[in-house]
């Protein structure tokens, strides 16, 4: 079990880039709680359905309506104009994962209803178990190529498209909910919690140099 995803150290990160590396350290601290819980199941301890829907409901707001979006819809469209291949493996890869995360997640919502108890724990520690990988390709790969590829970009526009995916993902004050019940979550499993610091500095607006 991790603490933190690795982040290439000492270099200087644009913002919105930050916010990606933020975000994965907040979904791989829920991980880690949700892998917790699935051990506890299979050790023999009752299993707290309250813990799983919310986890469910936290990997599908947070992680796949809001993080996995701004990488789909802003990030990867953001290197393929800037020249990176539609074939680029890490762009394939990132793809490939985020497809497979639909399914998976689908499958434990189906569980919640339909499963028992060491089938709910199984799909969700095993969905841990990959997107821990996933989180970590990011870090190592999608991110840093990104931060070479975009380091002239506007930063300001970016988060401001970020802003727009998590308004339409959960409303104008559902990211900071989301970030609570990850919190509780990993509070519940008595997990280190990596939080994050606001989208943008200013609380809304954009800061100095801004052109958008
Ligand atoms: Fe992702």
């Amino acid at each position: 079990m991790q603490n933190q995803t690795d982040q290439p150290a000492a270099v200087q990160q644009p913002r919105f880039i930050e916010v990606l590396f933020e975000e994965n350290n907040v979904i791989s601290s829920v991980l880690n709680a949700i892998e917790k819980e699935s051990i506890n199941v299979f050790d023999g301890e009752d299993m707290e359905i309250d813990f799983w829907s919310s986890a469910a409901t936290f990997l599908e707001k947070f992680a796949q309506n809001c993080h996995h979006k701004k990488e789909e819809a802003v990030l990867i469209p953001a290197l393929l104009e800037r020249g990176l291949a539609a074939d680029n493996s890490v762009i394939v890869g990132t793809r490939a994962d985020h497809k497979d995360g639909i399914v998976r997640l689908h499958k434990l919502r189906e569980l919640l209803t339909t499963g028992n108890p060491r089938s709910i724990a199984q799909a969700g520690g095993s969905y841990a178990f990959v997107f821990r990988e996933h989180l970590q390709r990011e870090n190592m790969g999608l991110y840093p190529i990104a931060q070479e590829t975009l380091s002239n970009l506007n930063g300001n526009k970016m988060l401001k498209s970020f802003q727009a995916i998590e308004r339409e993902a959960f409303g104008t004050d559902g990211r900071d909910s989301l970030i609570r019940l990850g919190k509780m979550l990993c509070q519940k499993a008595r997990i280190d919690f990596y939080g994050m610091k606001s989208l943008l500095p200013s609380g809304g607006g954009c800061g100095e140099g801004c052109s958008c």
